[in-house]
């Protein structure tokens, strides 16, 4: 084994730049916030946006065997009984009678107790804690004017039920065989009770989910297929190798829906931990929604009269845990001239902004030719003009959102129209012509890239290990 040089990552320094720099606040924050909800601001929405157009990408794009699908929030409250969500989406809790907080039961070591010194539930004499009791994760609301009987409704806790009560209808317009997909990306909402490490576990959080149907004999193999497919997104996007893993689920681990589940796993400042989860999930919810709704959900070869009930493979990402984790390993800080600087060694395709455009001096036509480069540049590429302050301030900000290349515009650029192209990373600067520019950054993009951080055998030292 090569020997890595611990990462100087925490959760504490992400927290601090996204606040920094705008990427990620705490919702409310003017009332106090809530807990582990959390608002994204300029730089966070495009990250994230990046990071599901890439999901997007690599599912439809890449891709002709895989739908698209936008299904509503609210659905029909029989869905969750269908699904088994309303039976068994649980999580076993304890009140404490003296400090009215609620604690997961099967989890009181990762707890903290109100009081100061602060210990875990149960630890102080005062410490008057109920029996455990199955606490439902959904949100509960009620649809129409009146709360009445049979119009509560639930905030949907995964995207995927969508997808399943949708079978049909794109079926039928599709004109799709097994095996083919339906991708969704959309929020979800679960009243987690042990919520936190910002954005890695939230009540209110973004899902990337698709259910590829399949001939049931091939469900083993395409489920060995996702398990690759998946982890290469990944790493292909810049995440270091020896920063995922895939790990199995044991027997006792199974939800109630999976024939087998692995979790691809990230090494977060908090140890390993899940990013995605790709399910078997057989035919557990066809057949569960066509008992539940009387209608038949199933495949008919209009050619042979074949017909059977597919099975789902189904890859589950979490788009605000991807973000992170994409935050986490892009982090770096380092030396420059005596000069510490952080700096986000993102993949140039996930980066908020791809090209700043700077002009040296605020005068001798520089800002009026870097205004031009600019406004070319933004219709090709999410560009950003700055002429406030030093250049070199201005490489620091643009370092700390993670922009791949900065171009300045000097007093040789407005005599012969090149600029330098200073590259984040390397620090490299290289002279382009003005009229090449658009060009040289579509090139640049979709080059294939690997993080310098992986070069240097920079590598996170696992928290949870002994
Ligand atoms: N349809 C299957 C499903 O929902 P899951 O493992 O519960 O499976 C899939 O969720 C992914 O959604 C997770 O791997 C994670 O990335 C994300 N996720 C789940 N709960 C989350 C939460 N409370 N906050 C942020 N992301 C969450």
């Amino acid at each position: 084994m090569t020997e890595s040089i611990t990462d100087i990552v925490t959760m504490d320094k992400i927290v601090a730049l996204c606040k920094r720099r705008g990427f990620i606040f705490r919702s409310s924050e003017i009332y106090g916030g809530v807990a582990s909800t959390y608002d994204y601001g300029h730089y966070g929405v495009l990250l994230k946006n990046n990071v599901k157009a890439e999901w997007w990408r690599a599912m439809l794009q890449e891709r002709d065997d895989v739908v698209a699908l936008d299904a509503a929030i609210i659905m029909h409250p029989r869905t969750w009984e269908a699904s088994g969500h309303l039976a068994g989406f649980t999580d076993p809790l304890v009140d404490c009678r003296t400090c009215k907080q609620r604690f997961r039961a099967d989890d009181l070591q990762s707890a903290s107790c109100p009081r100061k010194p602060s210990k875990h539930p149960g630890e102080y004499a005062e410490c008057d804690l109920t029996d455990a009791r199955e606490f439902n994760l959904m949100f509960e609301t009620t649809v129409g004017p009146v709360r009445e009987a049979g119009s509560s409704v639930y905030l949907r806790p995964e995207t995927a039920q969508g997808i399943f009560v949708n079978f049909k209808n794109v079926l039928q317009f599709s004109r799709r065989r097994p095996p083919f997909g339906i991708a969704q990306v959309g929020k979800a909402f679960r009243n987690e009770i042990t919520p936190g490490n910002f954005v890695f576990r939230t009540r209110e959080f973004e899902q990337m989910e698709l259910e590829y149907f399949v001939p049931p004999d091939d469900a083993d193999r395409w489920f060995e297929h996702w398990l690759g497919a998946r982890r290469r997104w990944y790493t292909d996007l810049g995440i270091r190798s020896d920063h995922v893993r895939l790990r199995e689920h044991g027997p006792d681990e199974l939800s109630h829906y999976s024939r087998a589940t692995s979790d691809i796993e990230y090494l977060f400042p908090i140890g390993w931990s899940e990013l995605e989860g790709i399910a078997n999930r057989g035919d557990y919810d066809l057949m569960r929604h066509a008992e539940f709704s009387g209608e038949k959900l199933e495949y008919v070869d209009s050619s042979t009269g074949e017909r059977y009930v597919p099975h789902v493979i189904e890859p589950s990402a979490g788009a605000d845990r991807s973000a992170l984790a994409f935050l986490v390993d892009a982090y770096d800080e380092e030396e420059v001239e005596g000069e510490r600087r952080t700096v986000l060694r993102l993949h140039p395709r996930l980066a908020p902004v791809k090209v700043a455009v700077l002009p040296l001096v605020r005068r001798d036509g520089q800002p009026e030719l870097a205004r031009e480069v600019y406004e070319r540049l933004r219709t090709v590429v999410q560009a950003e003009y700055d002429e406030g302050g030093s250049i070199g301030r201005r490489y620091r900000r643009q370092d700390e959102i993670g922009t791949p290349w900065a171009l300045t515009i000097d007093g040789q650029s407005v005599d012969d129209r090149t600029v330098t192209v200073r590259d984040r990373d390397s620090l490299a600067q290289e002279r382009v012509a003005i009229d090449a520019l658009a060009e040289e950054l579509r090139r640049r993009l979709e080059a294939p890239w690997r993080t310098p951080k992986a070069q240097a055998g920079t590598s996170q030292a696992d928290p949870t290990a002994a």
